[in-house]
């Protein structure tokens, strides 16, 4: 299927992202060179691209089809997990904004908050991805019907050429690439 082909992709994006996370969180760690405002277009990458429009297109078009097509699978809480941790992930996002506002107003210790939502943030979205590479998308490419499967075609491709006009893709992938030259 071309949408999970473009979601695989993603994956490797926010992949790369993790990776400059991690590194920037080494630094601020061994009180090595960093760029706070960098923590910021970090976070927006985050909500935007792998957020709204990676999980968006995850949450409101496949599972949300193969909870209602593959019932056995929906049982399991297989799919209700995935749920679960992308509001993780979220849980994650706002205490790291809170820290880096708290680092911005003079707070030391919020290194330490920046640097522990920062990494679970990354081992989670890790995780989480490796589970919906080699399972989940495995499971809708196996198991959905024909029509389901063309149905996710359609809508999430309307995504697609609705992200791509205002232009989201490029600006993300832009960025990643400038925050991958500077601390990778
Ligand atoms: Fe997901
Ligand atoms: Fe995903």
């Amino acid at each position: 299927m071309e949408s999970i082909k473009i979601m695989v992709d993603e994956h490797t994006n926010i992949r790369r992202m993790l990776k400059v996370i991690r590194e920037v969180s080494y630094r601020i760690m061994t009180l090595g060179e960093f760029d706070v405002e960098d923590i910021t277009r970090i976070i927006d990458f985050v909500r935007t691209y792998a957020d709204k429009h990676h999980h968006g297109k995850e949450e409101d078009i496949l599972f949300a089809t193969m909870n209602q097509e593959l019932e056995k699978l929906s049982k399991s809480g297989a799919i209700t997990g995935m749920y679960i941790e992308h509001d993780n992930g979220r849980l994650y996002m706002m205490n790291l904004e809170k820290a880096v506002q708290a680092y911005n107003e003079g707070s030391d210790e919020a290194r330490m908050d920046i640097i522990a939502n920062a990494i679970c943030y990354a081992d989670l979205l890790d995780r989480h991805i490796e589970k919906e590479n080699t399972a989940m998308y495995k499971f809708a490419e196996n198991m959905l019907k024909d029509s389901s499967k063309s149905y996710i075609e359609v809508e999430c491709k309307k995504i697609e050429d609705e992200a791509s006009e205002s232009g989201l893709q490029d600006k993300y992938l832009a960025l990643l690439e400038e925050l991958e030259r500077k601390y990778l």
